[in-house]
C-alpha cells in the first residue's frame, strides 16, 4: 500500500502566501477568482435603479455583499485545472454563488435560523423585510438558471449546457441543498439526539451538494472531461463539500463574531447537531483532517495542474472564517 506522501505529487501544506505553480500565491489566486466573479456578477444583476428598485437592492446587496466565493473559486480552478479560459468559467461560477447567496438569505429568515448578521451586514431581512427577503431568494435562483441557459461565453455543446443546468437542479432542490435545509429544520433542538449518521447525510446534502456542483460545473465546462476524471473529481468534491461544513460548525465556536461576520454560537443557541456535539471538538477536527487527506488521494493521478484544488481543500479545513 503507498503511503499517502508518496501519492501525492506536489504541495499540501499551503499559507496565503504558498506559490502554485511558480506562478501565483493563494491569496492572490482567491482575489483574482474574487474580482472575477463579482465583475460578472455586477453584469448579470440588474441595476439598482431598474424597477422594482427594492428587489433589485435586495438582490445586490446579498449577492455582492462579500463572501470567501468558495464556491466560484472551486469553478475556476477545476475549470482551468482541465484547460477553459476563464470567461467560460464567468456564467457558471456566478450561477452557483447565487443559488449559495440565495441559500444564505432564505437560511438567515426568523423561519430557518433567524440571525440577523451575515457577512458581517444586517441580514437581508434586517436590512430590508422578509418578504423582500423571500423574494430576494426566489430571484437570485431564477437569475443562476437563466445565465446557464443563455450566457454565450459557456463554450461546451448544448448536451453540455443541459448537463451544468441538470447538476445545478439537482444540486439545488429536494434530493440537495433544499432537502438538507429540510432535515436541518426538523433536526433543529436535537443536538446530540442525532445519529452520527444521520449528521453526515445531512451535511453532505445541505452544504455537501453546492460544492459538489461547483466542481462538476467547473469540468463540464471542459468539453473533453471524461466519466472517470468526473468521477474522481466528484469524490475530491463530496470529501471537501462535507469537510466544509464541519469547519463551518467548529468556527460556530471557536471563532469570534467579528472574525465570522456572522453570530458566534448560533448553533449552541438553536440546540443544533454538528460534528463537534457529536465527535467533541478534536473528534470533529481529526474527521476534517481526515476527509482532507481523503480528498488528496482522490487527486492522486493528477499533476501539478490540480494544485489549487490541493490547496483549496488544505484551506477549507483551516480556514478562519
Ligand atoms: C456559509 O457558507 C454557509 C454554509 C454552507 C456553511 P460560506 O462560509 O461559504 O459563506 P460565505 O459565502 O463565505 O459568506
Ligand atoms: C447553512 O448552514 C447551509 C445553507 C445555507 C444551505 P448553516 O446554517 O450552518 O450556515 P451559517 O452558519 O448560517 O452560515
Ligand atoms: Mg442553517
Ligand atoms: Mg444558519
Ligand atoms: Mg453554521
Amino acid at each position: 500500500m503507498p503511503t499517502l506522501n508518496r501519492l501525492i505529487p506536489t504541495v499540501t501544506k499551503i499559507s496565503p502566501s504558498t506559490t502554485i505553480n511558480n506562478s501565483i500565491t493563494f491569496k492572490a489566486l482567491i482575489s483574482q477568482c474574487k474580482a472575477q466573479v463579482q465583475s460578472a456578477l455586477n453584469r448579470w444583476l440588474p441595476a439598482e435603479d431598474c424597477k422594482p428598485e427594492t428587489l433589485h437592492r435586495a438582490m445586490r446587496y446579498s449577492a455582492l455583499s462579500g463572501g470567501k466565493y468558495v464556491r466560484p473559486l472551486l469553478v475556476y480552478t477545476t475549470g482551468k485545472a482541465l484547460g477553459v479560459n476563464a470567461a467560460a468559467l464567468n456564467g457558471p461560477a456566478c450561477a452557483i454563488e447565487l443559488i449559495h447567496s440565495y441559500s444564505l438569505v432564505h437560511d438567515d429568515l426568523p423561519a430557518m435560523d433567524d440571525d440577523d448578521l451575515r457577512r458581517g451586514k444586517l441580514t437581508c431581512h434586517k436590512a430590508f423585510d422578509e418578504a423582500t427577503a423571500v423574494l430576494v431568494g426566489d430571484a437570485l435562483q431564477s437569475l443562476a438558471f437563466h445565465i446557464l441557459a443563455v450566457d454565450s461565453s459557456i463554450q461546451v455543446h448544448a448536451e453540455l449546457r443541459i448537463k451544468m443546468i441538470v447538476t445545478l437542479a439537482h444540486a439545488s432542490g429536494s434530493l440537495g441543498m433544499a432537502g438538507g435545509q429540510a432535515i436541518d429544520l426538523e433536526a433543529d433542538g436535537k443536538g446530540t439526539d442525532f445519529t452520527l449518521a444521520s449528521l453526515q447525510y445531512m451535511h453532505s446534502q445541505k452544504t455537501g451538494a453546492l460544492i459538489r456542483a461547483s466542481v462538476r460545473l467547473g469540468a463540464l465546462s471542459a468539453p473533453d472531461c471524461d466519466e472517470a476524471l468526473l468521477t474522481r473529481l466528484d469524490q475530491y468534491a463530496a470529501d471537501i463539500g462535507l469537510a466544509f461544513q464541519i469547519r463551518d460548525d467548529i468556527l460556530d465556536i471557536e471563532a469570534s463574531t467579528d472574525v465570522l461576520g456572522k453570530n458566534q454560537g448560533a448553533d449552541i443557541a438553536r440546540n443544533k447537531p454538528t460534528y463537534p456535539a457529536l465527535l467533541g471538538m478534536d473528534g470533529a477536527k481529526q474527521k476534517a483532517q481526515q476527509l482532507h487527506e481523503s480528498a488528496l488521494e482522490n487527486l492522486a493521478t493528477l499533476g501539478s495542474e490540480a494544485d489549487s484544488l490541493r490547496w483549496i481543500s488544505e484551506y477549507i479545513v483551516q480556514r478562519p472564517n
